[in-house]
């Protein structure tokens, strides 16, 4: 039974996705993150939880994976994912909070984190899910904000800001924003069961000058050479970090896929337009190729 979880930063209605990608400038942001996690992804794999997916964005990036479960607590973001990449049988559109999730443990051979750790209030019980979820050996690959960020130790340096980017705690620039500091990171995924293969630094040329006097394939070659820095130091505002998850996991039922978060029984069928869990009875709606699994 999970109680007590951290309050969850709300995208409902949110035009996230044309605001900031489609209308805000980011194609550098976007080249660098699709190379990065060109870099990162196994060629091939079976089922890939997708966690804090929003409109879809980098799903595409995931085709060597037969499905992708997209799991999002905004039901609007998962809409807007499902007006992008169809309904079908190869992606699974799940609302669900990421500190519990509605699935049996084991279950995924891969997951990615990306742009949403920052929102976690606690980063580790997030992780802890995450783990529960994915079989041993699975992959993870985690994107997360970086405090200890060239900007920011210069701008603190020059006494332009009061928070210490060097310190381990996360720093909270805005209400359920949080940056991180890679080293508390590497902690989290470490005790939550992760070894790290590999760090990749990302948006180098996060400038605003620079982005306006280069040419984006430029801007592109030059973060995909600086992104193997990564694995010396971080110091950049966006690390790419993919581990693979370690010791056992039990083995998932045949046919074994949703769990109820409310109580945690497992399985529960897979009935819409209604899934019942049979130990507490909770009902859980699927509408328009939606899962509801969100408890509030
Ligand atoms: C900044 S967006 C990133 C979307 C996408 N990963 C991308 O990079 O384009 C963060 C997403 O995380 C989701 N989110 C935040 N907290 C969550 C939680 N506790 N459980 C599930 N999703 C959450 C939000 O609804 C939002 O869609």
């Amino acid at each position: 039974m999970t109680t007590n979880l951290p309050p969850i930063c709300s995208y409902e209605g949110s035009d996230y996705q044309t605001a900031f990608w489609e209308q805000g400038g980011r194609a550098y942001e976007d080249a660098v993150e699709a190379l990065a996690l060109r870099r990162l992804l196994p060629a091939q794999g079976r089922l890939m939880l997708e966690l804090g997916a929003g409109a879809g964005r980098n799903t595409p990036r995931y085709h060597g994976f037969e499905r992708v479960i997209l799991v999002d607590y905004s039901r609007t973001q998962l809409e807007q994912a499902q007006q992008r990449l169809g309904s079908s049988w190869r992606y699974v559109y799940v609302a669900a909070d990421i500190y519990r999730l509605p699935f049996v443990d084991g279950l995924f051979d891969a997951a990615t984190m990306i742009r949403t750790l920052h929102h976690m209030a606690d980063a580790r019980r997030a992780l802890m899910q995450v783990r529960r979820v994915l079989q041993a050996e699975a992959v993870f690959i985690l994107e997360f904000a970086n405090k200890r960020n060239l900007k920011a130790i210069l701008r603190y340096w020059l006494r332009r800001q009061q928070w210490n980017p060097f310190s381990l705690e996360p720093v909270e620039f805005a209400a359920l924003n949080f940056d991180f500091h890679p080293v508390a990171v590497r902690g989290w995924l470490s005790e939550c069961g992760f070894t790290i293969e590999r760090q990749l630094t990302v948006s180098h040329l996060r400038v605003g000058v620079l982005k306006r006097l280069l040419p984006l394939k430029v801007l592109v070659v030059l973060d995909g050479l600086f992104q193997w820095t990564g694995e010396l130091w971080q110091l950049t505002p966006s690390v790419f970090v993919r581990s693979r998850a370690t010791g056992q996991t039990s083995n998932v039922q045949a046919g074994a896929f949703f769990a109820c978060p409310a109580c945690d029984a497992t399985p529960i069928a897979d009935t819409p337009p209604e899934l019942v869990c049979p130990l507490c009875g909770r009902r859980y709606p699927v509408v328009n190729g939606i899962y509801d699994f969100r408890l509030s």
